[in-house]
């Protein structure tokens, strides 16, 4: 895998670290993208061997034509990218009247906008290589509207779709699109979307490993999957959840509501 590179966005926690560690220990070229630039550091420094090269870009994702300004950055460092893997995102739980706008806007940028850009910057790279993989992170939450999850189970549905309409475009050309979906994975996620709060909702029930759901998307990606959902009760959820009528979930719901 020497000289073969991977762009990952989101790998300071969670999934995104679990992601680095997986193609690191496969030989991959890691190129992380994400706000904070310590943490990163500090993972290139525990995966660094002297194979390997390790870059760190400081970027906030949030931001209008972020994606853009990244892919710039890729092309003066003179990297080609061999796969691509969109896992930066965050989740707001709340009444959706009550949300921060900022806040709200600045996840769909994030969720939705730059994935798709960055998706259109180095797709057309990996058409002219006539090879490359695309991993895009979605979640079970995007098989059905989502009360109090609104917005971000929203730009998730986005994520599947448009994965999946892509996937069959790009893969004449060689180039693999898939599109991971996990269910609730222990990481930080539900601290960010819960403002600091506990989710009492997931209290005290067994949540998926991120190392798991992680190696579970790149062995799907690696497969040419179109999508996966991880987990035999995620892929059971997603079946069931979108024949439950909205106002039970909405009711179910809104006790865990805090704003
Ligand atoms: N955990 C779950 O239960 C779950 C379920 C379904 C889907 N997902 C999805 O899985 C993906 C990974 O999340 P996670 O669970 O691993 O959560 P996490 O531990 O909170 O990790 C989120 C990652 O996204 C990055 N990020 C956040 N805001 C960013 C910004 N403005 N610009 C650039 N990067 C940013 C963070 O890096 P910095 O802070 O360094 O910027 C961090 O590395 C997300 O897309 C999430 O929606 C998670």
């Amino acid at each position: 895998m020497k000289n073969m590179n991977v762009l990952i966005t989101g790998a300071t926690s969670g999934i995104g670290e679990e992601f680095a560690k997986l193609l690191s220990q496969k030989g991959y070229n890691l190129i992380l993208a994400s706000r904070n630039l310590e943490k990163m550091k500090f993972l290139a420094n525990e995966l660094s061997s002297s194979s390997q090269r390790i870059e760190c870009i400081e970027i906030d994702l949030s931001i209008e034509n972020s994606a853009q300004k990244l892919y710039n950055i890729i092309q003066e460092k003179g990297l080609k990218i061999d796969i691509l893997i969109n896992n930066s995102g965050y989740g707001l739980f709340g009444t959706f009247a009550n949300q921060d706008i900022n806040k709200l806007e600045k996840m769909i940028i994030l969720n939705s906008a730059t994935v798709t850009s960055l998706c259109r910057f180095f797709s057309q790279d990996m058409i002219k290589n006539r090879n490359g993989y695309i991993l895009n992170i979605a979640s079970t939450a995007a098989f059905q509207p989502i009360p109090y999850f609104a917005a971000y189970s929203a730009s998730k549905s986005y994520i599947v779709n448009f994965s999946k309409a892509i996937h069959y475009e790009l893969k004449k050309f060689g180039v693999s699109v898939t599109c991971l979906c996990p269910g609730p994975t222990e990481t930080n996620f539900f601290e960010t979307a819960m403002a600091g709060k506990r989710f009492e909702l997931f209290v005290g029930k067994p949540m998926m490993k991120a190392n798991i759901v992680a190696r579970i998307g790149i062995n799907a990606m690696f497969r040419k999957r179109k999508i996966v959902v991880s987990g035999l009760s995620n892929k059971i959820f997603t079946k069931i959840l979108p024949l439950i009528p909205l106002s039970i979930v909405e009711f179910v719901l809104k006790r865990y509501v805090k704003n």
